[in-house]
C-alpha cells in the first residue's frame, strides 16, 4: 500500500512524533534514518526499523531514492539541508521556525519555487480536528471577527545553553505555533490564512534569563482583529486560543489534548464538533502532505505563507507599532 518511501533527518526529542505519524500513515514507509549523533542515530534505528541508517544526510539522499524528506533539526540547522532536499526535487516538510529569521524563510521559498519537490512547513496546530471543526464553523458564520491566542511555559530554559546559537528567539522559534494560528483562524476560507496589515506590540524581557513577554494587536486583510500574549515566564504550559464570529464563540484549549468549549446563538453548544467533516480525529500534517503529493496539490502550509507567519513574529519581537507591509 506505501507509495512514499520516506527519510528522516535529524531523529531528537521532537522527530519521535513524527515517526509514529509516518508510521500511521498506510501511504508513506520509513526506509531511511541520518543523525550526526552516533548514539540517537542507533536508537532511532532500533526503535523505529528503517531499512538504512546514515551519519551523513548528503549520503542518504545520494544512495537512497526518497520521495519525501521530514528535515527535524533546530531551526539553525534547516537552511543548507532542506535547500538540498528541494535542489534533488525531493517532497519536504520543514520543522518550525523554518529558518533562523525571515530571510532564510525566503531562501527556502526560493528553492522550493525552483523545485518539483513540495514543501511544507510542519506546524501542527494548522492541521488538528477540533481547529479545522472550528475553523470551518467560523466561515459558516461569515468568518472570524475577532481571534486571540495565549502561548506560554514557565522558565524551563525552552531555549538551552548551547542552543541560543541554533534557537531564534521564543516568540519566532516556539510561540509561532500561536501566531500562526491567529492568522489561520482569521482566514475566511478552508485553505487560506488572513495576512496581518498593522500591528501595535509591545515586547520586553523579564530580569530572568529566557522569560520575553509578548503583547500585540493585529489588524488583518479582511477585516478580523487579533490579540496575541505570550510569556515564558509563567506558571504552568498554556497555549490557548479564543475567537468570534457573529453568533459563535469557541474557546480552544490546545495545552495538550484539545479542549473546545463553544457557543452558539448564546448557548452553550453540546454537541461534539463533527470532526468527520474535515478529516477525521486522525487527521494531521502528516496524512495533509500525503494527500498533497499524490493528488498534486498545494499544502496548507507552504513555505509561502511562512514568510507572512515570520514577519509577523519579527514585528511583535521588535515591538512594531503600524503599518505592516510584507513584500
Ligand atoms: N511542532 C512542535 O510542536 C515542535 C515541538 C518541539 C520541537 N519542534 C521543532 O523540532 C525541531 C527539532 O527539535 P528537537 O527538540 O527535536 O531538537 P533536538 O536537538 O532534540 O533534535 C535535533 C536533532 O537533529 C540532529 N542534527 C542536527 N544537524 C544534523 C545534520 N546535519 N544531519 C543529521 N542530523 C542532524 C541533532 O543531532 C539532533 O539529534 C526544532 O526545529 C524545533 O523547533 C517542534
Amino acid at each position: 500500500m506505501a507509495e512514499l518511501k520516506v527519510g528522516i533527518i535529524g531523529c531528537g526529542g521532537h522527530a519521535q512524533g513524527h515517526f509514529a505519524m509516518i508510521k500511521g500513515e498506510s501511504r508513506m514507509k520509513l526506509v531511511a534514518i541520518a543523525e550526526i549523533d552516533e548514539d540517537r542515530r542507533n536508537r532511532a534505528k532500533a526503535e523505529h526499523q528503517p531499512e538504512f541508517a546514515f551519519r551523513d544526510y548528503r549520503e542518504m539522499l545520494d544512495k537512497m531514492d526518497l520521495d519525501v524528506v521530514y528535515v527535524v533539526t533546530m531551526p539553525g540547522h534547516l537552511l543548507p539541508i532542506v535547500l538540498e532536499c528541494l535542489g534533488r526535487d525531493v517532497h519536504t516538510s520543514v520543522e518550525k521556525s523554518p529558518g533562523m529569521n525571515v530571510d532564510e524563510t525566503r531562501q527556502m521559498l526560493e528553492a522550493a519555487h525552483k523545485s518539483k519537490g513540495k514543501a511544507i512547513v510542519s506546524v501542527n496546530r494548522r492541521y488538528k480536528p477540533e481547529v479545522l471543526a472550528v475553523r470551518k464553523l467560523l466561515q459558516e458564520r461569515g468568518g472570524a471577527v475577532q481571534v486571540a491566542a495565549n502561548y506560554h511555559k514557565p522558565p524551563s530554559g525552552l531555549i538551552r545553553p548551547g542552543r541560543r546559537e541554533v534557537a531564534p528567539p521564543e516568540i519566532v522559534c516556539d510561540a509561532i505555533h500561536h501566531v500562526d494560528l491567529l492568522r489561520w483562524m482569521a482566514g475566511r476560507t478552508p485553505t487560506e490564512a488572513a495576512n496581518a496589515t498593522e500591528v501595535y506590540a509591545h515586547s520586553w524581557h523579564g530580569a530572568r534569563e529566557g522569560t520575553p513577554r509578548h503583547n500585540a494587536i493585529i489588524a488583518f486583510d479582511n477585516g478580523c482583529h487579533g490579540t496575541m500574549m505570550s510569556h515564558y515566564g509563567v506558571g504552568g504550559r498554556i497555549q490557548t486560543s479564543e475567537v468570534h464570529a457573529e453568533d459563535m464563540s469557541a474557546y480552544l484549549d490546545l495545552t495538550s489534548t484539545p479542549k473546545i468549549t463553544l457557543y452558539l446563538d448564546g448557548k452553550l453548544c453540546e454537541e461534539p464538533l463533527d470532526l468527520d467533516a474535515v478529516g477525521g480525529p486522525g487527521f494531521n500534517e502528516t496524512r495533509h502532505f500525503a494527500d498533497c503529493i499524490l493528488n498534486d496539490t498545494m499544502p496548507w502550509s507552504p513555505l509561502e505563507e511562512f514568510v507572512n507567519t515570520m514577519e509577523l513574529c519579527e514585528a511583535i519581537e521588535r515591538g512594531h507599532q503600524g503599518k505592516l507591509v510584507i513584500a
